[in-house]
């Protein structure tokens, strides 16, 4: 990662939403975008699964939305590929990943670096991967919780931007702490956006500053 500033843009934003599931995270960008929160338009809604119900509630609201079927493609680079074009066509100044469950590839990380972020429901660099509330839980962590950050190529390992700190009780169920750390993830992810155009996000090397 270069060591290089970087600071994030002041204007009214255009985002990409990628998301492969319930959609939660994106429904609460969606709400603090609406209050006249976040300086920012959702300009399309991305996915990998045309069912899924972040996707479904998208479309029913008029935003654009896009689906590439992983399967049209011969491999992931293609795959990624069309979607860097499609983002390009667009002008988006900021990719938000919001449960898109399929790793991006190197090359688009690169082609946009600085400009994805994702959520994700752990402590970073902290439990990395998949099924980190239950690894949390079998782990025997006293706290675990919710980690926004930029996305470089190597996954989950990006410049953290905001975290929040959840407590794991004794008798926590993946239930009961992935609906814990959700909680802290709406409030969480919706703030990171809102930084970012308001300009107060600064990289220097792999540190995030928040800006006054
Ligand atoms: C969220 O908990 C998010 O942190 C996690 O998937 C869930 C998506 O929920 N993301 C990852 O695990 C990424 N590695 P949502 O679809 O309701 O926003």
């Amino acid at each position: 990662m270069s060591e290089n500033v970087f600071r994030s843009p002041r204007k009214r934003g255009r985002i990409a939403v990628f998301l492969s599931g319930r959609g939660s995270n994106f429904m609460a960008i969606h709400e603090a975008i609406e209050a006249g929160e976040i300086n920012a338009d959702v300009a399309l809604v991305f996915s990998n699964k045309k069912e899924a119900p972040g996707f479904l509630f998208a479309r029913d609201r008029g935003l654009e939305t896009l689906y590439l079927r992983p399967k049209s493609f011969p491999d992931r680079e293609s795959y990624d590929q069309e979607i860097a074009r499609e983002i390009e066509a667009r002008e988006i100044d900021l990719i938000v990943l919001a449960g898109y469950m399929r790793i991006l590839t190197a090359p688009f990380c690169e082609r946009f670096l600085l400009r994805i972020i994702n959520i994700h429901p752990a402590l970073l660099p902290s439990f990395p991967g998949l099924h980190v509330q239950q690894k949390a839980i079998d782990w025997g962590v006293r706290f675990s919780g919710a980690t926004v950050h930029f996305v470089i190529p190597e996954v989950d390992m990006g410049p953290i931007i905001l975290q929040a700190v959840v407590p794991v009780l004794q008798d926590d169920t993946e239930e009961s702490l992935s609906a814990r750390i959700l909680k802290e993830e709406h409030k969480i992810y919706p703030e990171a956006v809102k930084l970012f155009f308001e300009g107060r996000v600064e990289v220097r090397g792999r540190k995030v500053f928040i800006l006054d």
